[in-house]
Formats: C-alpha cells, structure tokens, sequence
C-alpha cells in the first residue's frame, strides 16, 4: 500500500447491549439512546434480536445493537445500568466452562475491563439463578482466578449475569452472558456526595427532566428540591437560563448545596429556603418544572399531602409561563388524579407513566399549562 494512502477502515464491531431502566421508563431510555447514538443502534425486542422492535415499555429493559465506541455509551442518563450481551447456543450453563466459551467470556469481560485503567476492578460477583450450583461455582472461581479478581457476594466491580436466553419459541435455547459495562450503576451519580432519605434515583429524576422537554432558555424551578438531584440531573442534561431550587428544609438546601458544588454546577443553580405554596418568584416567571413531591411515605403523611398537593399545583401555575412543562413525580395517584380532572385546574395532563421505584409504583405526570 502506498505510504501516504488512507487505510480502509476495518468494521467497526457489533456489540449487543442491555440497557436495565427503571420499569415504565423504556420508551424514555430509547429516546435518549436514539437522540444519542442514531446511526449506531437497532433496537430489538426484548425477546428476540432481530425479530421486532421494542420501543415499548418491555419490563424494565432495552436491547440494541450497537457499533460504536463502547465508551460513550456510559453518558446515557435515564438507564440504571447497561451490560455487554453475549448469547450462546448451548443447552446447559455447564457448557461454559469449557475452552472455547470461557475463551469467549473471558474476552466479553476483557472488552469491559479495557473500557477502564488498571485496578479499578478489584471484586467479582457472578449473578446467575442457581448461583450456588457446582457449575456456577467452579465458573465464578476460574473467572476470579484468571481475572485476578476477589470473589464478593454483594455489589462488585465486575458484575457478570448468567441466564437462560428469554425465549419466545421453543426452539430457542441457549444462555446468556452479561457483563455491566460499569463497576457501579450508571444510575449513582459520583455527584452525590450528600445522601439524603427519599433522594430521587439519579437516572429516574433525569428521565422525569428529559420529559419537561429541556432546551437553553429554559428558566426552570424545582419544587421541593430536597438534596438537588433534579436541578443537578437539569444542569447535566444541557444549558438552561436559570435554574432554581426551593425547598422549605435547611438541612435538605444545605445537602442540596454539596451535591451542586460536587456537580461543579454552583454558578448555574439558584436555591432558596422557601415554601412551595408560597413561592419566592414574580408571576409567569419559569417555562419548566419539576417537583417530587413528598410520597406520604418516609417524607410528609398522606393527610398533609391532602392539603399540599392542590396549593403546589395553584402556586405552581402562578409562576409558570403559559404553555410551560411541570412533571411531577409521586406516589399519591388518587389525589393527583383527582386534582387534576378538576374543572378550575390550570394543568393539562400530557403524559402520565407508571415506574417501579424501590418497589413502590409512582407516577410521573407531565403537565402543560393552560395557556
Ligand atoms: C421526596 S423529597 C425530595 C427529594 C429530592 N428529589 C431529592 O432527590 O433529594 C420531598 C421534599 O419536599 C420538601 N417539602 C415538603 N413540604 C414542602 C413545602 N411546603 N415547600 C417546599 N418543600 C417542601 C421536603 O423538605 C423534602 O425535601
């Protein structure tokens, strides 16, 4: 080949990956993924590669392919985790360990392992029903060994699932392999080093953003911000004008303000120690917000919830602009029902899904208001 000629690209590898998203939120990940990576992904049925697509809500999971970059694939904000996928065609998990598909698991790992420097992987965990079986045993111990990785029943940096193939036709049997591209969750956010009780999942609050239709002009408030995941997850999700956080705790604002300044996003956020039933900003002033509203749960009581929800949902339409988003997340579906079929509600309902969240069933409501 001359010297100065360009080289034909080789072709670029195909990987399958799983992306685990909070249950009722698939559509919203796919969204994300597709806005992202377009030319680079399939989407699949959940079931199947290749058979339908799946951008419907399909328990918590989205398949694609995917050649690109392994690497960007860890900006994705809305999924909880993604895996690097492998199917093999065999009819028992005992299959694995021999030669040729523990050549092919030890490269599945190989690939995540690269994504990352040396020693970040320090702890092993295999995942896999039956997992205190011979065969997942001996698998979890040559994997450890030859990883030089520290076996842990609990979170691990390498999280590795081993599982029948999900099948929708007899004939397909196999197992599938599935290595987290990430030694934790996407979904926890290095940003947060305040923990706070009732916290909003970092990926769940970016998907309730994403919802609110983020874009530059944006001056946009958080209701009930508590520790500011959802002002951190609206800085993180693309410029915004202003971004205002009111909460009527100190210690919630004072979490809030660590989790901001470890996002490196102090001078974009504004917060006030104020009451959303009173809030401490002029008429038609913000064009998005968001708020999760105490559940009655482990924040507030139901019966307090009862007298809240109506004066943050009136107050809320004091502030906003005509036409602007508000997306709620909360755990009191009665009542927000109820509130929002009123005749005098200055909300329009635009989108309501159901999430699983920690074993609750919340609902996220994205609002319009009337002009
Ligand atoms: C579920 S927590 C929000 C958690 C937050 N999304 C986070 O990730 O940390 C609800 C918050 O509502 C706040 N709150 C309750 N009543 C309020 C009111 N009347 N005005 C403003 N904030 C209120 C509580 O202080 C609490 O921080």
């Amino acid at each position: 080949m001359a010297k100065n000629q360009p080289r034909t690209p080789s072709r670029p590898q195909t990987y399958y990956i799983e992306a685990d998203v909070a249950e009722g939120l698939a559509a919203v990940s796919t969204a994300e993924i597709r806005f992202r990576f377009q030319k680079f992904v399939n989407f699949y049925s959940t079931i199947k590669p290749g058979k339908e697509d799946a951008t419907d809500d399909a328990g918590g999971v989205v398949l694609f392919s995917y050649d690109n970059a392994l690497s960007e694939l860890l900006k994705l904000q809305t999924v909880q985790s993604l895996y690097l996928l492998q199917r093999y065609p065999i009819a028992r998990p005992k299959a694995l360990l021999g030669d040729e598909h523990l050549r092919n698991v030890r490269a599945q790992i190989a690939t995540v392992r690269a994504l990352y420097p040396d020693g970040v992987f320090k702890t092993l965990r295999l995942n896999a029903a039956g997992s205190d079986s011979s065969v997942m045993m001996r698998l979890k111990t040559e994997l450890a060994e030859s990883e030089g990785l520290a076996i842990s029943e609990d979170e691990a940096d390498l999280l590795i699932r081993v599982r029948p193939t999900p099948s929708i036709h007899e004939d397909d049997i196999g197992w599938d392999v599935l290595v987290r591209l990430s030694p934790r969750p996407l979904a926890t956010r290095a940003w947060r080093v305040c923990n706070f009780e009732g916290a909003l999942n970092g990926a769940v609050a970016h998907a309730l953003v994403r919802l609110t239709h983020p874009n530059p002009r944006d001056v946009y408030l958080n209701i009930a911000c508590g520790s500011g995941t959802l002002m951190i997850e609206r800085q993180l999700a693309g410029p915004a004008r202003q971004i205002i956080g009111v909460d009527i705790d100190p210690a919630a604002l004072a979490c809030a303000q660590q989790n901001v300044i470890a996002a490196g996003a102090k001078q974009h956020v504004t917060l006030h120690r104020g009451d959303g039933r009173a809030l401490p900003l002029p008429d038609h002033s913000v064009n998005a917000i968001t708020a999760d509203l105490p559940f009655g749960h482990l924040v507030g009581s139901h019966a307090e919830n009862v007298r809240l929800y109506p004066l943050i949902l009136q107050e809320a339409a004091r502030v906003a602009r005509p036409h602007a988003f508000f997306g709620i997340i909360t755990h009191e579906v009665r009542l927000m029902e109820q509130l929002l079929a009123a005749e005098d509600c200055a909300w329009t309902v635009e989108k309501t899904l159901k999430v699983e969240l920690g074993g609750l069933h919340p609902r996220m409501y994205v609002l319009q208001k009337n002009p």
